[in-house]
């Protein structure tokens, strides 16, 4: 018997007749790598100081850590996260952030044009990253910093002790090495806007210079050269050819970068994931051609270390306004549902490409263009974006598979399962405006029994967003579900978002 399937929600801007869109999986694509869920905290705004990091603040732990804020960066899931930048990077000295907090300078951030106190440096990090169970992933300078100065980061930070550089960590109260496995070669030095940005030769020379010396003191490390910062660059392609002609034997991942925003035309926003999968490819071109010119090649692999929705050309109105300030209010981006349903396709794009794609950032965390907000004196809460990414974070470490049709409708549908076989996930995205989607996922391989869990982001307003003054507008919605001989059916209104958990029984 056929239990009928819901309406769209009351309010729903539907106008035309529902779509079916029946589903079929198809072959496992590869593994969702963990740190396909990371994020970044770049000193930015107020992205570390009124942000993580608050010794004013009630909630405030020991360490001036807000607690509130780690409460709900582990309830999202993140399983690594980048720092200290960012286009911050390229101007910073990391002998700043360490030791006697009252003996830190103070400096100029250019690249933000604001006051850097150095409260917070590589120590807090590493130890605010333990707290809050997730892994680091340091940047390192080599836009105005040079690679001697980077090396002598990486002794600080990994060596166990007994030289001058690791017994300094010690006295600063880090007895055990910080053991940070994955490093940033810099960051967006393609870019004209970087402190210290250079041509691709110039940048592929320093890269292959730290990296090798990287290598001498840890062969197992984890390197990241910087690829293009956007799929605009016009040394888009012709940069990460270059770069990687001298890295590929040297390091392990190629980064790239991708904003995107509305801009007044919603339905060409609904479908920016079509626009990442595109910019993954090319990257991905890039890396194949190279290595068959390379035999001894190292098994290179996509580093998306930034990708999110941003408004940048709001920054780009003010920047020029302002006056060199401690943390001032930048990037606060108030997040709508219409973005929250792009962030849900563009992490379904990331799980697509997880054969290629072995880490992927959300910038950033908190404040800055984050899926949390936090206010001095005040509360943290959810943004709209963070729904899809802590929904989509548990399926980290699943096998990730094919599914029709795919993204060439407004449908798109990922389907992944547990390595146990007990569980299996499925992220759906309605990116029409105007018509309900009836979706029926025929799941009878993976013999699911249950739905675990449901939940459907959608407002009737789509640009309905969680601010300080109404925090929770925007929540989780529980959608009406049918598991029924194998397949699973929907309702998807249009520009929603969905993900469903089931309980499969495991053969034999
Ligand atoms: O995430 C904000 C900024 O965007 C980063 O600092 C920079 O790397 C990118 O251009």
């Amino acid at each position: 018997m056929t239990r009928p399937l819901i309406a769209a929600p009351r309010g729903s801007a539907a106008t035309s007749a529902p779509h079916h869109v029946p589903v079929a999986v198809g072959a496992p694509i590869g593994t969702a790598d963990p740190r396909l869920f990371g994020s970044f905290v770049e000193h930015l705004g107020r992205g570390v100081y009124g942000g993580i990091f608050d010794p004013a603040h009630p909630a405030a732990d020991a360490e001036g850590f807000r607690s509130d804020v780690i409460a709900l960066v582990r309830e999202l899931g993140v399983t690594v996260v980048r720092y200290p930048g960012g286009n911050f990077v390229s101007g910073y000295d990391w002998r700043d952030g360490v030791g006697p907090v009252a003996e830190r300078p103070r400096r100029l951030d250019l690249a933000w044009k604001s006051v850097e106190t150095n409260e917070f440096g590589t120590d807090e990090f590493i130890a605010w990253c333990r707290a809050a169970g997730t892994e680091p992933m340091l940047a390192l300078n080599l836009g105005l910093g040079d690679v001697r100065s980077a090396l002598q980061l990486l002794e600080y930070a990994n060596h166990p002790g007994g030289t001058t550089l690791s017994d300094e960590r010690i006295g600063n109260g880090a007895p055990l090495p910080h053991d940070v496995r994955t490093w940033c070669l810099g960051n967006e030095l393609d870019g004209p806007w970087q402190l210290g940005h250079k041509r691709a030769a110039h940048y592929a020379d320093v890269a292959a210079s730290a990296a090798n010396a990287m290598r001498m003191f840890d062969p197992s490390l984890e390197l990241v050269v910087v690829g293009s910062s956007n799929a605009d660059m016009p040394t888009f392609g012709a940069w990460e050819e270059t770069v990687l002609e001298r890295t590929i034997e040297l390091v392990d991942y190629l980064s790239c970068h991708i904003y995107f925003y509305e801009d007044d035309d919603l339905a060409g926003f609904l479908r920016s994931a079509d626009r990442l999968d595109a910019f993954l490819d090319g990257v991905q071109d890039v890396i194949r051609r190279v290595r068959v010119r390379h035999p001894g090649a190292r098994d290179v692999r996509i580093s998306l270390d930034e990708w999110n929705v941003w408004n940048f050309r709001a920054y780009d109105d003010i920047k020029e306004e302002r006056d060199f300030e401690l943390a001032p209010r930048l990037l606060e981006q108030d997040y709508t549902v219409a973005d929250a349903v792009v962030v849900g396709s563009l992490l379904q794009s990331i799980l697509a490409h997880c054969d290629t794609v072995g880490i992927a950032a959300m910038a950033q965390l908190v404040n800055v263009i984050g899926p949390i907000r936090a206010e001095a004196d005040g509360p943290a809460w959810r943004q709209t974006t963070y729904f899809p990414f802590a929904a989509m974070a548990r399926s980290a470490g699943h096998t990730v598979f094919a599914t029709n049709p795919t993204a060439d409708s407004d449908v798109v549908t990922t389907v992944t399962r547990d390595p146990s076989g007990g569980a299996a996930h499925v992220f759906l995205t309605n990116r029409s405006t105007d018509t309900p989607a009836v979706i029926e996922v025929d799941l009878a391989r993976f013999r699911p029994n249950r739905v675990d869990r449901a939940e459907l982001l959608w407002h009737p307003d789509p640009h309905a967003a969680n601010t300080a003054q109404s925090r929770v507008r925007v929540t989780r919605r529980t959608p009406t579900t049918v598991l029924e001989g194998g397949r699973l059916r929907l309702t998807l209104p249009p520009i929603s978002w969905a993900g469903i958990e089931l309980a499969c029984s495991v053969d034999g």
